[in-house]
């Protein structure tokens, strides 16, 4: 039976890493985000024998593509890998920092585009009796991010939903695995303006094959939850023993900037 892994926000950053490493083992792949040319290239680099490789261009932050994306990608091919990697955010203060339009990018592309489709590929990985979801989240899913609300806001939605829904699925063959990062050596700072911020000063920004690798794996053993790197597991563990508060006060700091 051959199966397929659907990878969203592959054509960039972590998104083409998990691209590589799902074709190292074999997959055949679903390559989706909105820039068509760069999964096309990616597509041709990754193409071999015996390996599929289909582009679907969607922009996940409006419902009827990302209809759209899951009609085509589930028509006639059965999933039973999601990577739901796709995501944004923009720094800036919450009131007067950034447009309606772009907080609502940001929560449709991170929050609803990853939650529906997870929705529709639980019974279908059900039904052929295996499935991984590893949905991206960060390690700003633990606190709360003042200069950055919405974006933290919408990846402790990540991490909390994947948490509940691996629970749900304890006993299936379906697993859920929230991947946390750090920086990370990408293009997301760039795009969301975070030039200057303090959180970038602390420590080098891991490689973004390094965190693909240890979310591919986590996923790979159904674990439920991966903080990828020594200081990035410190960021994820001081705000359960600080009071909220005061994680609250030192997240506006971190994230502030120079
Ligand atoms: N880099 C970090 O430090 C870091 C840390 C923690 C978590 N993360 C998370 O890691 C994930 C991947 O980000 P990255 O670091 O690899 O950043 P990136 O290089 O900026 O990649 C973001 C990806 O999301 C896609 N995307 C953005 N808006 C989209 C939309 N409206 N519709 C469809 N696709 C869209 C982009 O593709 P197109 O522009 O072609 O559509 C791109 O492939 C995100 O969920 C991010 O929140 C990153």
């Amino acid at each position: 039976m051959q199966t397929w892994t659907l990878i969203t926000g592959a054509s960039t950053g972590l998104g083409v890493e998990f691209a590589r490493l799902a074709a190292r083992d074999g997959h055949n792949l679903i390559l989706t985000a909105r820039s068509k040319d760069k999964l096309d290239a990616l597509a041709r680099d990754l193409a071999s024998d015996g390996r599929d490789i289909v582009v679907i261009p969607a922009d996940l932050s409006r419902q009827d593509e990302v209809e759209r994306l899951w009609a085509e990608a589930s028509t006639d091919r059965r999933i039973d890998v999601l990577v739901n990697n796709a995501g944004l955010g923009s720094h800036g203060d919450f009131a007067s920092g950034q447009t309606w339009a772009r907080e609502m990018q940001s929560m449709t592309v991170n929050m609803t585009a990853l939650a529906y489709l997870m929705k529709q590929a639980i019974p279908q990985m059900e039904a052929i009796g295996k499935g991984r979801i590893l949905n991206v989240a960060s390690v700003a899913g633990f606190t709360p991010g003042p200069n950055m609300a919405v974006y933290h806001a919408t990846k402790a939605f990540v991490v909390s939903l994947s948490e509940a829904v691996a629970e749900e699925l304890r006993g299936s063959p379906v697993t859920v695995t929230a991947l946390c990062p750090g920086p990370t050596q990408t293009a997301f700072f760039e795009a969301a303006d975070m030039g200057g911020v303090r959180l970038l000063e602390l420590g080098k920004p891991m490689s973004a094959r390094k965190v693909a690798e240890a979310g591919w794996l986590a996923a790979r053993i159904g674990k439920r939850i991966v903080v990828p790197g020594a200081l990035n597991k410190v960021l994820a563990f001081l705000p359960r023993i600080t009071p909220r508060q005061l994680t609250t006060i030192i997240a506006r700091k971190v994230m502030g900037k120079r």
